[in-house]
């Protein structure tokens, strides 16, 4: 592993049977609450698309929080992927299903410039519905996925499997 995939390691908390019994949650608030740790996770993430990302989407919630960080540290504008109804302009919407029933996020009509590459930013991949959905946002508003990027990839969940030939990277992959 990395330097900084050892340093992700070992700031992810594990909370048994959260939000339900049986989900193993990995809690990354310990990660963005440690200053040094924050700040070299978001330059690695940063140094990887200098150059090569105009803007940077961040999915609700936590992806919001890295999202915001590594755009400022581009110099880039930050674009908020939102559960529906939560975004007050024009929106494009797309559903994608949960174990139990469906969930809907949104992005602003005109959030992007024609052709813009996008740089997407969360905290987990699971099962890739969040990942699909916001990467068919991005694309329906006319621009394009240059890269996602996430802390954590559950690998057994094969997530990258239903996001096509987008370039993921995982900082730590469990
Ligand atoms: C979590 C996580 C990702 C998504 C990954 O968000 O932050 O956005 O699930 O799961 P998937 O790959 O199976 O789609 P959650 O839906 O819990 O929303 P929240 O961040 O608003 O709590």
């Amino acid at each position: 592993m990395s330097q900084i995939s050892d340093l992700v390691a070992s700031r992810l908390r594990d909370i048994p049977d959260f939000p339900k019994p049986g989900v193993l949650f990995k809690d990354f608030t310990p990660l963005i609450a440690d200053g040094p740790a924050l700040r070299e996770l978001v330059r690695d993430i940063a140094q990887r698309y200098a150059g090569s990302v105009d803007v940077v989407v961040g999915i609700e919630a936590r992806g919001f929080i890295l999202g915001a960080a590594v755009a400022y540290e581009l110099g880039l504008g930050m674009v908020p992927v939102r559960k529906a109804g939560k975004l007050p302009g024009e929106t494009l919407k797309e559903s994608y299903a949960l174990e139990y029933g469906t969930a809907e996020i949104e992005v602003h009509t005109d959030a992007f410039e024609p052709g813009q590459r996008v740089l997407v930013i969360d905290d987990v991949l699971a099962t890739g519905g969040t990942a699909e959905a916001t990467a068919l946002l991005v694309e329906r508003a006319g621009a394009q996925v240059a890269a996602i990027e996430v802390v954590l990839e559950l690998g057994f969940l094969d997530g990258r499997s239903r996001l096509g030939d987008r370039p993921v990277n995982a900082i730590l992959t469990v």
